[in-house]
């Protein structure tokens, strides 16, 4: 398969004008996608967990246009006019154009809200760009009559990935693998798969408890810090690592082996965080505060044998991983222990969730 497979065949229908709209969630990565090449291909493969309650929620209204020339677009956040996201939007329509052909026919209005607060340090974008392509790509399913479901997800993580690579991990659940390897069948560097094989119990209704360590604006862009691992002295055998520990997840899913999940998840947390350290110019996304809350979290383990584990975005905040049946002691942990390392206290409730959902259309 090439990317030439979502170039579609000419319209058979036409339509003026119309509305639909999607929730998409959020996801958080296992084993971390960090370095890309052109077109949004990662140098990696990368797994994650689709959650559950971090979502975006976007519609987004056509109306047929006279002319052709440009794209035409709008954008409202939370019912306010956003026109900094254009440049964004501007760059991922220019990107997919090829695959949309219809993109300039019409004026688009994009309304969006999240589930979690804009300010929070969480990333909307994987929620965001993987709503606005469910949007563009039902749009497409009017115009064409021959688009099946399989290639309705897979070009809706396809698109979703050339605004934001991780936004390809959130069309589907519960466990989405992006980025081909040999350790798992199917995968590919173009789209998002669902992970095919045997997965335990115990990581059913898997939870994660984001604690919102620093809300503020990330110091360097995820963009800026794929790009610097082109020179990285490390790059080649991360790469190689996060192939390997697929190999590593595979029993640990299959056996429900929490110990070995929580050493491999947080491992690669602290080696996505050890590749920006290491870069040039180097930085530091982890606040002090992450490091205490990573420390009670190991004491705490180590005192009660309680499977909790952490992970790391790109970001200071902390994903507190443990599973459903262990949730009352890890959640009053939580709450006498580290939310006073929370900004303002604030911490948000997730856990693994199934992928997006069509909320309207109506034409
Ligand atoms: O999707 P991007 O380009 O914002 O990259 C995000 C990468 C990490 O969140 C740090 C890791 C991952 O695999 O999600």
């Amino acid at each position: 398969m090439t990317e030439h497979t979502f170039i579609p065949k000419p319209y058979l229908n036409t339509i003026e004008n119309g509305k639909v709209t999607w929730e998409s969630p959020s996801n958080i990565a296992l084993i971390k996608y960090w370095g890309k090449k052109k077109d949004q291909i990662p140098e990696n493969p990368s797994i994650s967990f689709t959650l559950n309650n971090c979502k975006t929620i976007t519609s987004l209204s056509f109306q047929k246009k006279e002319t052709t020339s440009d794209f035409s677009f709008e954008i409202f956040l939370d019912g306010e006019k956003k026109d900094d996201f254009k440049p964004k939007i501007q760059t991922f329509f220019e990107r997919i154009e090829v695959y949309l052909p219809f993109l300039r026919d019409y004026h688009f209005k994009i309304e969006t809200q999240n589930t979690f607060p804009h300010s929070s340090g969480i990333a909307s974008s994987a929620s965001g760009m993987s709503a606005l392509a469910l949007c563009l790509i039902s749009i497409e399913k009017q115009l064409s009559s021959e688009i099946s479901e399989v290639y309705f997800n897979q070009k809706a993580s396809f698109l979703a990935r050339l605004g934001s690579g991780s936004a390809c991990r959130s069309i589907e659940g519960d466990l989405i693998v992006w980025g081909q390897t040999m350790h798992i069948e199917g995968s590919s560097d173009l789209f998002g798969v669902k992970y095919p094989y045997k997965v335990h119990d115990n990581f059913k209704a898997y939870q994660d408890t984001i604690l919102l360590v620093d809300k503020g604006e990330k110091q360097v862009s995820s963009t800026v810090g794929h790009n610097l691992m082109h020179h990285h002295p490390y790059a080649k055998n991360r790469f190689l690592q996060a192939d390997a520990n697929f190999e590593i997840l595979k029993p640990i899913l299959e056996s429900g082996n929490l110990n070995a999940f929580i050493q491999l998840i947080e491992s690669e947390a602290l080696t996505l965080h050890a590749m920006m350290m290491t870069s040039m110019p180097y930085f530091i996304l982890m606040k002090p505060n992450t490091l205490e809350i990573i420390n009670k979290i190991w004491k705490f383990r180590q005192e009660t044998g309680l499977h909790i584990g952490f992970t790391l975005d790109a970001g200071a905040n902390v994903h507190v991983l443990y599973p459903k049946n262990e949730s009352f002691e890890v959640l009053e942990f939580i709450k006498n222990e580290l939310v006073a390392y929370c900004q303002n206290g604030h911490y948000i409730c997730d856990q693994i969730g199934f992928g997006a959902y069509q909320l309207t259309m109506d034409n």
